[in-house]
């Protein structure tokens, strides 16, 4: 079975990394709060989203405040398969997205006619830039022969040239739908995962060489010496992450399957190889586990926040007042973009419930 790589060549790799790090430089931390100013801006925002009729959907690696504030507010914390079907099917008439710029794309894509508020338009993610709509319509036009697969983590334009969109709650399901079909698929755009899925499936795939900077620092070899220092602990790795590192991990799944498996694995010490954010979960759902950051490599690293999206974390609370009072950063897509993008992403929540693909408690 083929599994051929797109290779960048050095040029064009220093070229993403450039790119990569202009974004990086303007994705600020949210500043300290103290505790009554906390508490102000947690009402404020409450008031607003009751008069507004605003649900707030927030991913599991935003700020725990944010996720506490979505559940009591009886909106949605999820993964980002999820957080698409939340927002579609919720009646709110504004959807507040804390994430990541495709999250907010995505629920504009299948909810036309609500307004979709970010509290910040700038955090974005490592996958999205470095596949441009140009660079990757020119590649599809290349392989006609090959179904377009594309991830969540890509722009409305890059969705709307795919045959599919998939998360990576889906993804092996999708691909080896598509593989019982005969079809050979162009995968686009995180390298790490495609060859995971290629691996497991045996799929004929053309992968687009791309990386999540947070994922692709977790390191095989500390993971190693880690298991030395815990050699009862079970590994659980989302499938962003390197293949040496998927190799030694007992759970390889999506944000939720990570937090179903660390439910009902016996390990008492579970080593965790995804963003951070999720421990706020995962401490509520095993309050009786120990949960242990994968070791990543270091200062070095291109996230400059390791083990931790840098994007992710420009959520805060005082964005979230200030966009719901004068409707700054509202997500736009074009009419006919959006309908060319609604095609792809429909298909995934069809194939979703057609194959009764609860996520929860798959893994
Ligand atoms: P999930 O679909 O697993 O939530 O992942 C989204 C993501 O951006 C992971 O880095
Ligand atoms: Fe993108 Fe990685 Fe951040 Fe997820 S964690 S949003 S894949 S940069």
């Amino acid at each position: 079975m083929a599994n051929i790589t797109v290779s960048s060549d050095m040029d064009s790799l220093a070229a993403d990394l450039a790119v990569v790090r202009e974004f990086l430089d303007r994705a600020t931390p949210p500043q300290e709060l103290s505790d009554s100013e906390r508490d102000r801006l947690l009402r404020q925002i409450k008031e607003l989203m009751q008069s507004r009729n605003a649900k707030l959907v927030a991913h599991y690696y935003t700020d725990s405040l944010l996720q506490d504030l979505a559940e009591e507010t009886d909106g949605f914390v999820g993964d980002s398969l999820e957080m698409a079907r939340y927002g579609r099917e919720s009646d709110a008439s504004v959807l507040i997205v804390a994430g990541v710029k495709f999250m907010g794309e995505s629920a504009k894509i299948l909810s036309p006619d609500k307004t979709v508020l970010m509290p910040t338009l700038e955090a974005t993610c490592s996958l999205d830039i470095a596949c441009p709509i140009d660079k990757f319509s020119a590649f599809c036009d290349q392989h006609p022969d090959r179904t377009v697969v594309v991830y969540a983590n890509t722009s409305a334009a890059v969705k709307a040239r795919s045959d599919w969109v998939v998360t990576s709650s889906i993804a092996l399901e999708v691909v080896e739908h598509l593989m019982e079909r005969g079809e050979k698929i162009l995968w686009a755009p995180d390298k790490h995962l495609g060859s995971y899925i290629q691996r497991t499936t045996g799929a004929d795939m053309l992968l687009w060489d791309a990386a999540c900077i947070v994922h692709e620092e977790f390191k095989s070899r500390g993971l190693k010496a880690m298991l030395q220092m815990y050699p009862d602990a079970a590994v659980l790795a989302h499938p962003e992450s390197p293949e040496a590192v998927l190799n030694i991990a007992d759970v390889i799944g999506s944000t939720t399957q990570i937090i179903n498996a660390a439910r009902t694995v016996p390990n008492e010490q579970i080593i965790v190889a995804t963003d951070k954010g999720i421990f706020h979960k995962l401490q509520q759902v095993a309050p009786e586990k120990q949960f242990i950051i994968a070791p990543t490599a270091g200062d070095d690293a291109t996230c400059r926040s390791c083990a931790h999206c840098p994007w992710m974390a420009m959520n805060s609370l005082q964005a979230m007042v200030d966009s719901l009072l004068n409707n700054t950063n509202e997500i736009h897509v074009d009419v006919e973009l959006g309908k060319r993008a609604m095609v792809p992403l429909q298909r995934m929540l069809d194939f979703a419930a057609e194959n009764a693909l609860r996520v929860k408690g798959k893994a």
